[in-house]
């Protein structure tokens, strides 16, 4: 979803292309643009160009085509030690002569901070990312995630407009991890700061972010908040993408506005939502999430058209359950239910009808 409204953004991209080769382009026709502020997550697989995008905002990568505008001027026209951006790189470099804390310290010196103000900034970086006590060490005396914590502590300590992090959290465990997610957000938002992020990791993206722009083959294929992304994915991609989805293929065989029915490959006939489909004929790929199947479907009146479904597997996960099912001739089908008192507990071999309400079925592109 291409996002124009750039006339008064902070950051905007604006039909940019990037090509290393001069043949192919690995971002094609990029438009984003950015209201201060804004914590932005860049989230898609690996080779999609997210790094590339960063590195042009960045000023390292020049684009190929197109404009990257900074407070409404391109950016090739600010000097890299005015753009006042923050980093942290895939391949995070500190100082390696510099202590931790003279690392940090330098950023604060350029910009002519004195000394007790420099000194209480530096601590305060350092205890967020939990490193207080390593002020004295050289680089080379820590490990790969307490260097990486250093590294986001200097992005962060001179409190820059525009901070641009690339899987900065990448090498530490979940714990530290989960705690840094959140003390970035905070500091983020407390500060003002706009922030562009990059991650594979989606839970990151889904809870870190105002929005989220899934990149594949160098394209933005959805840029929203977080629970529109996961509730109103626009194409396959996202939908498979972006948390757990169940998939069917068929082929539409009427639409009228806000429904269409869909015959599946099985045969079976089901009501969906058309998204992304435009014609009668056309094969579509309807796409349901597992938690908005009811096993139950008579909980959801006459309108729904239900399916016959064989139970394959029943995994108990605590709080949810996790039913694999045989549906419409495929065997990867999962419903998830809330373990409620009386929840059924399915065997496998048994047979049961599911259903679901059609505004949660979504037809897509196949
Ligand atoms: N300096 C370069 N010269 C030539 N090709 C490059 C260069 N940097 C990246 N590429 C290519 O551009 C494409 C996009 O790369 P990029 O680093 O932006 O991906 P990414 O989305 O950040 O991936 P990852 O998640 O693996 O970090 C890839 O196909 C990559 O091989
Ligand atoms: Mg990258």
């Amino acid at each position: 979803m291409a996002d124009t409204a750039s006339g008064d953004a902070f950051v905007a991209f604006e039909r940019v292309q990037k090509s290393y080769d001069g043949e192919t382009l690995v971002v094609k026709d990029l438009n984003l643009s950015m209201p201060k502020g804004e914590f932005l997550t860049m989230l898609g697989p690996s080779g999609s160009g997210k790094t590339t995008c960063l590195m042009m905002l960045a000023g390292f990568e020049t684009a190929t085509h197109g404009e990257i505008k900074l407070e409404g001027k391109p950016i090739n026209n600010i000097p890299p030690h005015k753009r006042g951006i923050g980093m942290v790189f895939q391949n995070y470099a500190l100082f390696p002569h510099m202590t931790v804390a003279e690392n940090l310290s330098f950023p604060l010196e350029v910009r002519k901070i004195g000394k007790s103000d420099r000194e209480a900034k530096i601590k305060r970086a350092l205890d967020m990312v939990q490193m207080g006590d390593f002020g004295g060490r050289r680089p080379a005396q820590l490990s790969g995630g307490q260097q990486q914590r250093i590294a986001l502590a200097r992005a962060l300590v001179f409190e820059p407009e525009l901070v641009l992090m690339d899987e900065p959290l990448g090498a530490l465990d979940k714990q530290l991890r989960e705690s840094l997610q959140f003390e970035i957000t905070n500091l983020a938002h407390e500060l003002g700061i706009t922030v562009v992020y990059v991650t594979h990791d989606q839970t990151e993206a889904l809870t870190m972010s105002d929005r989220v722009a899934v990149f594949d083959d160098g394209r933005i294929q959805q840029l929203a908040a977080p629970d529109v992304l996961y509730e109103s994915p626009e194409n396959s991609f996202v939908a498979q993408f972006i948390g757990e989805n169940n998939t069917l293929g068929g082929r539409i065989k009427q639409k009228s506005g806000e429904t269409c029915v869909v015959e599946l490959d099985s045969g079976e006939v089901i009501d969906a939502k058309p998204v992304n489909v435009k014609e009668v004929g056309e094969r579509t790929l309807i796409s349901i999430r597992p938690e908005r199947v009811e096993i139950d479907p008579e909980a959801l009146g006459p309108d729904a058209h239900t399916l016959k479904a064989e139970v394959k597997e029943f995994i108990y996960m605590g709080d949810t359950f996790r039913t694999r099912l045989s549906v419409a001739g495929k065997d990867d089908f999962i419903v998830k239910t809330r373990n409620r008192a009386g929840q059924a507990r399915l065997q496998p071999g048994q047979t049961v009808h599911i259903g679901w309400l059609p505004q949660d079925c979504r037809a897509l592109d196949a």
